[in-house]
Parts: structure tokens; sequence; C-alpha cells
């Protein structure tokens, strides 16, 4: 079991701007591990430190199916965008919504990995998709926001019935 508990839509601590790492942080390790944790129980392909209440410039990804490939980004920066892509997103702090949203279809991004090492590195794909949203959630975005209003109110409807629902049971 993870000790971390996923914040969902509309916590408003969702919505908070991470604060950039310093090296050395001695916390990133066991933040790192226990955000993975999270993530492969959830399960999810991302998680952003934002989402487990750690505002943090910090985020996971793992798009391998035997969830056996983690990349950890830290301060990550997009220095290049190129071209257009939509798909379906989800998100694990909106449960169960998908929508379809646009996003670059290639991008140059830059971050430390967990030594504080500056690396770099082009992504398209299911990466750099994922690389998008976990970065927005850094600055207290979510992929709603990326939707029509009217879309958004509906989902954070459902969202706070099911909450009570859940309270109530
Ligand atoms: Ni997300």
């Amino acid at each position: 079991m993870s000790t971390l508990t996923i914040l969902e839509f509309p916590d408003e601590r969702l919505r908070h701007c991470a604060e950039p790492v310093s090296f050395p942080d001695d916390r990133l390790e066991n933040l790192i591990a226990d955000m993975a944790v999270a993530m492969y129980a959830a399960p999810g392909i991302g998680l952003a430190a934002t989402q487990v209440n750690r505002p943090l410039r910090l985020f996971i990804m793992d798009l391998s199916k035997e969830q056996n490939q983690l990349q950890v980004f830290v301060n990550p920066e997009i220095l290049e965008n190129q071209g257009v892509t939509s798909s379906e997103e989800g998100c694990l702090s909106v449960p169960g919504m998908y929508e379809t949203v646009e996003r670059s279809e290639e991008i140059l991004l830059s971050w430390c990995n967990q030594q504080g090492e500056r690396q770099q590195q082009r992504f398209e794909g299911l990466e750099a998709i994922c690389i998008q949203h976990e970065l927005d959630h850094l600055d207290g975005k979510l992929f709603v926001d990326h939707i029509s209003r009217l879309k958004r109110d509906r989902i954070r409807k459902k969202l706070l019935k099911l909450k009570t629902q859940s309270e109530v049971a």
C-alpha cells in the first residue's frame, strides 16, 4: 500500500503551482519510490508530485506493460513544440473520465535526473502526450482545462456526486 493519497478534481490543491527541486534533496528518493507505488497500484502511466500533495516540480512515467521502465523527470521544461495531435486522455485525479485533448505532437524536453544532472531529449507519440499532461499538473492545470467549460462542469458535478455517495455509503 502506498502512503500517498492521490488528490481528486476539484480539490484546490491540484491548482498549486509546484516549486523547483533544489539539489541535493534527500527527500527525493523516498518520494519517487512512494509515487511509483501509488502510480502502479492505481494503475496509471504517469503521476506528478502535485497529485500527491507534494508541490515539487517532479513527475514519473512508465508506459511499459510490465511496469518496469520507470522514468523520472525533475524540473522539466519544454524547449520546443512541434505539430498538433489529439487523443483521448484520462487522469488519476479525474477518475473514470476521458476526453479528447489537443497537444503538441513532438517536444524537446530538458529535465534533471534524480542526481540533478540535466538531460535533453526529443519525445513523440504517447510519451510526448503523457509528458505534457504531467507537466500541466506542475502548473496546477488539469486535462479538463483543455476542454469546454460545459464538459468540465459536467465532470465536476459527476465526481462530486460520486464522492458524496461514497461518503454516505
Ligand atoms: Ni493527470
